[in-house]
């Protein structure tokens, strides 16, 4: 329901359809995830994220400090700004206009776009 909701809306402008989710987007990805790199800012710290692993899961196998609730983009608990790079936005939470702004993403789903190695992130 929420998908043909979305698909009979998409000539509305921008933003105008608003959906209360519980449970995650299905995503589908034509190519399969790969590593890349995150550099948190405040921490002064750079990972590599693993093809197979969030950068929410990165992020605490360095030790650095993450908050984190549903980890499956639904709640907005680890949003976090991003200082730069090209972000592929996997949540649920986010408006179209606000993916496309890229100034947030939330960490325990979203990844770097398959033609960015690095994100810099302001945590
Ligand atoms: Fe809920 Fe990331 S922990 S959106």
């Amino acid at each position: 329901m929420m998908l043909d909701a979305e698909k009979n809306t998409d000539h509305w402008p921008k933003d105008s359809l608003r959906l209360e989710r519980f449970a995650p987007k299905l995503i589908q990805r034509d190519e399969p995830d790969r590593a890349f790199e995150v550099e948190f800012a405040a921490s002064a710290a750079t990972v590599t994220v693993g093809a197979d692993e969030s950068i929410l899961e990165a992020a605490g196998r360095a030790g650095l400090p993450t908050i984190s609730s549903c980890e499956e983009g639904t709640c907005g608990t680890c949003e976090t700004p991003v200082v730069s790079g090209e972000v592929d936005h996997r949540d649920s939470i986010l408006s179209p206009s606000e993916q496309e702004a890229g100034e947030t993403m939330m960490i325990c789903v979203s990844r770097a776009n398959g033609t960015c190695p690095r994100l810099v992130l302001g945590a």
